[in-house]
């Protein structure tokens, strides 16, 4: 049944009118146990929502739609390996990944699990191969530079990783990511480094992407340009795909493949052969000990009731902000320096699998799906956009994720930071009225403006520490959070059409562009002037 027409949704609506005047001051001060209620303290990670404009009505109604949807029916439905990717006809089993109690997963008659532990193993050979020196570059030197060529899903994902898990890494051993198209990046990054030393690691699933291709093309004939010789390719190239043919063709040796699955679907790959640059930066048992972080917030989503399923909580909560409040934007807003690309990589996560506005039949939808996600590592952010958060007329829903214990004792740091996370936290929630500026015997004239209303819902998440696992258990939560909300919404969260359009007209205008005959342009005048400027500066 279409999602407003359920029962379940018309009871949040009208559930929604008597909760508009509700005031987290008063839920807090009704309830002294408030955050026994709302928090869950589960495989290692402390989730605290009390702070969010709700009451234990409006998680029954939210438990209800979640029913109504058939939510656990439909996790179990992934786990299964069900095609649940219906506009590719694909199953989406990134969780299988990521199985370590190694349980059948059975696809075509083929327990898949064969191949995912072989290529764990091939990768788990080639990282101690690299860091060990017994795999060295064509004129005998010692692999240091890690290149990781890709974009989307295949940069993202390894990138923010990396820089989470930076403390664990080898010294000798340095990351570097290129994605973008734009030739300075490739440029600047070849500045830094030695073709001798560099392993070019060309990740891309379909290996046609063309921001990849280009780079990889570009790396290739750099590192010729020193080695003249071919042979030194197989020696500095290796990829990661799903298309063997592709590699073939752009010569790369098929012994230097490392597979995955079309079963896996791009921005979740991170902990597939995509993982590769990471585990030699940082060593396989750390890396296992991430894939084990992913696995026991896995079981957690699997096997939990809905009512104490973090995943799940936060899906509704965000389905509760989005669809009743009108909330647009949902902020991410990691309290650790490591975790600095952890927003971006959601960004991705969030918004290429629930940016959607078909149902899952091609129905177009008559309510709000996937919300915008942004955010950048505490403290920085508050001395950026946190005005309008506190201040502003937009209600935005935060994530504080933060850890009790840092990686670097640096002094009083961690304190000051942590601090700072629960303090913005309590501000949000809680503000400051016209009685306590009075109080304070603020300046009347003033009082306006140093008024904060609070009553801004936030989350915060916690662990002990930044380490492999728990980054793991914190991923894999916000994978299960956009699951929950694209079945809420009964839409696919695991294509990504709308990245099509783009690619196909820019194939068309870069021909347009490279054109020196000035053929009669066809686009509109807006495009048509833009193409003919740029043939001015370049072919003049
Ligand atoms: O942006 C579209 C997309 O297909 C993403 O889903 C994907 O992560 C990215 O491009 C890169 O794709 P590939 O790994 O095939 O190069």
């Amino acid at each position: 049944m279409a999602l407003k027409k359920l029962k379940e949704w018309k009871a949040l609506e009208d559930h929604h009118q008597k909760m508009k005047n509700i005031n987290l001051r008063e839920l807090f001060s009704e309830n002294k146990a408030r955050v026994v209620d709302f928090s869950i303290d589960a495989c290692g990670i402390y989730f605290d929502y009390s702070k969010h404009l709700v009451t234990q009505e409006t998680f029954n109604h939210l438990i209800s739609l979640a029913k109504a949807r058939h939510l656990p029916e439909e996790i179990n439905k992934m786990f299964r390996g069900e095609r649940i990717n219906n506009t590719e006809n694909r199953s989406v089993l990134h969780i299988a990944l990521r199985n370590r109690s190694n349980t059948k997963i059975v696809l075509d008659g083929k327990n898949i699990m064969d191949d995912v532990n072989r290529v764990l193993e091939q990768m788990v050979q080639f990282a101690s191969d690299v860091r060990e020196g017994r795999l060295v570059g064509y004129t005998g030197k010692k692999l240091k530079n890690i290149v990781n060529i890709g974009i989307g899903g295949s940069d993202l994902g390894p990138l923010m990783v990396a820089e989470a898990l930076k403390f664990y890494g080898k010294s000798d051993i340095e990351n570097y990511f290129i994605s973008n198209i734009d030739g300075t990046h490739i440029a600047e990054t070849l500045k830094k480094i030695n073709p001798e030393e560099t392993l070019f690691i060309i990740a891309s699933k379909t290996f046609t992407t063309e921001e990849t291709m280009t780079n990889a093309t570009t790396a290739r004939k750099w590192l010729l340009n020193t080695l003249r010789d071919e042979k030194a390719i197989s020696k500095h190239f290796v990829a990661l795909s799903t298309n063997q043919t592709k590699v073939e063709e752009f010569g790369i040796d098929p012994r230097n493949m490392f597979e995955f699955w079309d079963w896996v679907g791009g921005r979740y790959s991170v902990t597939s052969a995509i993982g590769l640059s990471v585990m030699i930066k940082i060593g396989s048992q750390n890396f296992i000990e991430l894939l084990e972080g992913f696995h026991e917030m896995d079981n957690h989503f699997k096997n939990v009731a809905l009512e104490k399923n973090i995943p799940v909580i936060m899906g509704l909560l965000g389905i509760w902000y989005n669809n009743f409040y009108q909330c647009e934007t949902q902020a991410i807003l990691p309290y650790d320096q490591y975790l600095h690309r952890f927003p971006a990589y959601f960004q991705q996560g969030d918004m290429e699998s629930n940016g959607k506005s078909v149902t899952r039949d091609g129905s177009v939808v008559d309510y709000q799906t996937g919300p915008i996600i942004w955010g950048e590592p505490g403290t920085n952010g508050q001395h950026a956009f946190y005005q309008l958060i506190h201040q502003g007329t937009k209600l935005i829903p935060c994530d504080f994720i933060g850890f009790f214990k840092p990686l670097n004792n640096v002094g009083d740091h961690h304190s000051k930071l942590m601090a700072n996370l629960i303090a913005q936290s309590e501000a949000l929630a809680f503000g400051k009225n016209q009685e306590e500026l009075q109080q304070e015997r603020v300046a009347p004239e003033l009082i306006p403006f140093k008024t904060f209303s609070g009553n801004r819902p936030s989350s915060t998440i916690m662990a002990d520490q930044l380490s492999p696992r728990n980054l793991g258990k914190l991923i894999a939560m916000y994978e299960h959070k956009i699951f929950v909300q694209g079945i809420i919404w009964d839409i696919n969260s695991f294509d990504q059409w709308g990245v099509e359009l783009g690619k196909v007209l820019a194939k068309k205008v870069l021909e347009e562009l490279k054109n020196k005959e000035q053929t009669r342009l066809q686009h509109d005048s807006s495009t048509n002037q833009l193409i003919e400027k740029f043939r001015h500066y370049n072919h003049a």
